[in-house]
């Protein structure tokens, strides 16, 4: 699980306690899904490429670097993936945001995409793939074969989510080995109904109050 990075960081492991509670009320799920993922975007645009720039200070000039390269953009699967965005866009505000419609059908449990709208430079931008389950790996897979069909490159593609599991990871791993994973949990693994346990239940449910 080479590309998978699990963020231990202290406040992210408690945030994620409180997520978890089953108790929790849809107003501060929501708060907390955004809070985190300021905490894997910061992770996520780590090795974001810079360049040095010079600046006038009104003491004298200063050596900085700036990030440079491609410009970003995020991708939310719908529509657990829109909890994501405000979080992501806190750190990264100039980023665009691209949609990817997924439902899972209840029969077979395979995902169905039934919406895809990018920004039209797409396959020049390093995109930020968000969805707070890394469940089967399933609907994680076809937004990223959405993706590659635009012609973003998979090398330009990282996917970040709040919980995944060992089944999700080595899917999206087998299927696209050059993807960095980010998460702030690695489950034990999915259900019978495809759910992670002990995970935190329906993301999306829980983030817009449809329980
Ligand atoms: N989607 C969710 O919202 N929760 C899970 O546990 C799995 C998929």
């Amino acid at each position: 699980m080479s590309n998978l990075h699990v963020i231990d960081h202290p406040l992210v492991q408690h945030k994620m306690a409180m997520l978890r509670d089953k108790n929790l009320g849809t107003k501060d799920f929501r708060d907390l899904v955004n809070e985190i993922t300021v905490f894997l975007g910061y992770e996520v645009t780590r090795d974001l490429p810079q360049e040095e720039v010079e600046i006038e200070t009104p003491m004298g000039k200063a050596k900085q670097k700036m990030i440079t390269g491609k410009k970003l953009a995020i991708a939310p699967i719908l529509r657990a993936g829109l909890g994501m965005v405000d979080g992501m866009l806190r750190l990264i505000p100039a980023a665009r945001v691209g949609h990817i419609g997924m439902y899972r059908d209840h029969e077979t449990l395979e995902p169905q995409e039934y919406f895809f709208k990018m920004p039209t430079d797409i396959s020049e931008r390093q995109v930020i793939v968000v969805d707070p389950m890394l469940a089967t790996g399933g609907s994680a897979m076809m937004a990223i074969d959405s993706l590659v069909k635009r012609g973003v490159d998979p090398e330009h593609i990282k996917f970040v989510c709040l919980v995944s599991c060992p089944e999700g990871v080595k899917a999206l791993e087998e299927a696209y080995p050059q993807i960095d994973i980010y998460t702030a949990a690695l489950d034990e693994g999915l259900n019978e109904d495809s759910y992670i346990v002990p995970g935190l239940g329906d993301a999306g449910d829980r983030l817009f109050g449809t329980l």
